[in-house]
């Protein structure tokens, strides 16, 4: 069977897929930052997963508000580096997993979380810079992203956006689904985006590291009570944009102890700030 043995939280800013794309990494700017995510790189390649399932959201690229899906799950074959405004990030283009995506898709729907189906769909930097943080430089022609990704793209942009719980049952109907699935695949799940941060209005530039280290504290050690702050938390202490944390809460959901089994291990944890106008946070966590 398919099983999770890993969850993977990462900021997602866009400036940092600028400086990587541009050779930027060891200006004394951005050195510090890349530094906290030197153990990532050579955990990932000693820990190689057969496919990972990445939670983050689309920033009104692949959606408009024309359509916006609370959840969306990603089951074509490939998804091509969107153009925001500037190009596509040269960077690889991601390979999904149909048939385990559709599974999850078919497990999740019928535990009663509602999915919208994506056949085909572009990818911000929600999804390929937690990619490229935590792989590396890679050539978009020569070279290609270690494994399959399956993306799930979650509204944290758009009001009504979901709950820290309800993202955090999403995420335990997500590991059933995983190990209902009759090949032995070893998945990681990454939560991304956040931490405190505000790009407009007259709070932009906010940044509250008391409030991300407490509550990165309680995401690690007692997801559950984490997953009970009401969304009007993120907003008034990590600026508008820190809700998009509720998505680590699916992959810490996705974690064994949610369901009786051992906490996790903390391999790895790193914050950071600044990068762009943004708070970084990021954790690895292994099911033992
Ligand atoms: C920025 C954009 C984001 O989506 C984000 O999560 C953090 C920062 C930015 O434009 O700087
Ligand atoms: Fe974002």
């Amino acid at each position: 069977m398919a099983r999770i043995t890993a969850s993977v939280y990462t900021s997602h800013v866009p400036a940092i897929g600028v400086a990587m794309d541009l050779g930027k990494t060891q200006e004394p700017y951005w050195q510090p930052l890349f530094k906290g995510y030197e153990f990532s790189r050579q955990w990932m390649r000693d820990n190689r997963p057969d496919v990972v399932f990445l939670v983050y959201n689309d920033h009104a690229t692949a959606f408009s508000l024309d359509i916006i899906p609370t959840f969306a799950i990603g089951t074509a074959a490939e998804f091509k580096p969107a153009d925001e405004g500037w190009g596509a990030r040269p960077v690889p283009v991601v390979k999904g997993h149909p048939e385990l995506a559709s599974h999850i898709a078919q497990s999740v729907i019928q535990q009663d979380f509602d999915l919208t189906i994506v056949n085909k769909m572009d990818v911000d930097h929600g999804l390929t810079v937690p990619l490229s943080l935590m792989c590396g430089e890679r050539d978009p022609v020569k070279d290609a992203w270690p494994c399959p990704v399956i993306p799930f793209a979650v509204n944290v942009v758009q009001y009504p956006v979901p709950s820290g719980n309800r993202c955090f049952q999403l995420g335990q109907a997500i590991r059933r689904a995983v190990e209902s699935y009759d090949q032995d695949l070893k998945v990681h799940i990454w939560g991304t985006g956040g931490m405190s941060h505000q790009l407009q209005g007259a709070r932009a530039g906010l940044i509250n590291r008391d409030w991300d280290n407490a509550w990165l504290d309680q995401m690690i050690h007692d997801p559950a009570a984490c997953a009970q702050r009401p969304h009007i938390d993120y907003v008034r202490e990590a600026g508008s944009e820190g809700i998009e944390l509720v998505m680590w809460l699916i992959a810490r959901g996705a974690m064994a102890d949610t369901a009786g089994g051992p906490k996790p291990r903390v391999a790895h944890r790193f914050y950071h700030v600044p990068a762009s106008n943004t708070a970084v946070g990021h954790a690895i966590l292994e099911n033992t």
